[in-house]
This record gives structure tokens, sequence and C-alpha cells, in this order.
């Protein structure tokens, strides 16, 4: 058993601290020894959760993994990069975990990766979404106007206009996700250089 799989079945070598506070050199090194292979597999991780989301329809005329995968398509097709692509099939990834602030989950998640512009439109498009439909749930469409100051506003607005808002087609012919995992493992093979430093303050 290779030591990928050992870190995998919890048969490798292990930390002999009970309470943190107790942690010497050597649990740090034993730990820090397996987080490279752990941080290795999180693109599989990722793929598998959104995964999830295949047969959520919601009330939605398509299920939630076909919306994802027909707004990374039309994102795709349009000549947008790899890093923007693998932002807007993921966008809707918290739907699972946070049904209540489901742009912050996958904002999280693709954070270290991308751009602070692809970030903010990933945290920002629920309200900028809400601009096609809160008015017929008793919302204001318009609560996108408190970000007007932002220099990512219209970044925003245009990828809800051309990708999101647009991405309800049951007839569309979306990629499949295979066609998406080499961009997914590509974007999240490595943490960007500011995502490094804030980590290590
Ligand atoms: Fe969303
Ligand atoms: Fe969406």
């Amino acid at each position: 058993m290779d030591v990928d799989q050992d870190i995998a079945h919890g048969a490798a070598e292990r930390a002999k601290f009970r309470e943190m506070k107790d942690g010497t050199a050597q649990d740090w090194a034993v730990i820090g020894g397996q987080y490279r292979a752990f941080a290795k597999g999180l693109p599989d991780r990722v793929l598998t959760h959104l995964k999830i989301l295949d047969g959520d329809f919601g009330g939605f005329p398509v299920h939630r993994l076909e919306h994802s995968l027909q707004t990374a398509t039309r994102a795709h097709r349009d000549g947008r990069g790899e890093d923007y692509v693998v932002m807007a099939l993921l966008h809707d990834i918290g739907d699972t975990l946070g049904s209540y602030n489901h742009p912050d989950v996958a904002a999280a998640i693709i954070k270290p990766f991308v751009s602070e512009e692809l970030h903010w439109i990933c945290q920002h498009h629920g309200a900028f979404q809400g601009y096609y439909f809160w008015h017929y749930i008793g919302m204001d469409k318009d609560a996108r106007d408190e970000f007007r100051g932002s220099p990512y506003f219209d970044a925003c607005a245009e990828f809800c206009e051309k990708y999101d808002q647009a991405a309800f087609d049951p007839d569309y012919d979306s990629e499949p996700l295979e066609f998406f995992e080499p961009m997914v493992r590509r974007v999240m093979a490595k943490p960007l250089p500011a995502a490094m430093s804030v980590a290590a303050e």
C-alpha cells in the first residue's frame, strides 16, 4: 500500500498529542508530511461534491448540475479562460450546504485559485441574479445597486446576463462534467502566490 492509500485508510503515522498544546515538532512533521497528499485530492473532493447537484431540480427547468455545466459551457464557448470557466462551473456548488448563502460557499472554495475579480463575481452573483427574479418574490430586484461602487460590478452583471441567468435551457447541448475535469484539476493544482502569503500570515 502506498503512502496516499495509507493516508486515505487512516493507516499512516499519526501525531501523538491528545491536546494540541502538547504537540511537538515531530508531531507536526508527521502532519505536515501528509498535508500535501491530502491537498492534492481537493479537485476530486470538489468534483464529487458537485455531482450531488445531479437530478436536483428544485422546481427549475433544469437540475442544478445541468445548470452548472450549462453556465460553464456558455462561458467556455464565449472564449473565457479556464479560471473563469471553473468559477462558472462551481458557482452554485454551495447550494447543498449553503441554502441561505450559497455564493459564499463556492467563493470560499475557489478563493485560493482565482483572481480577486473572479472571486468577487462568485461571491456576489446571488444578488446580481436577483435582478432577474427578486421582484417576483417580494424582494428588491435592484439590490445589486449597493455594489455600484465596486470595480467588479460590470463583470458580475455580465457573468449573470450572459451565462448564469441564461443557463436554464433543457435543450442546450452542455458539455459533460468530464470535459471540465482537467480544467478543475489545472486551476486547483496550486494556490496563487497571493493566497499562499495570506495563508502564512
Ligand atoms: Fe447561484
Ligand atoms: Fe447559477
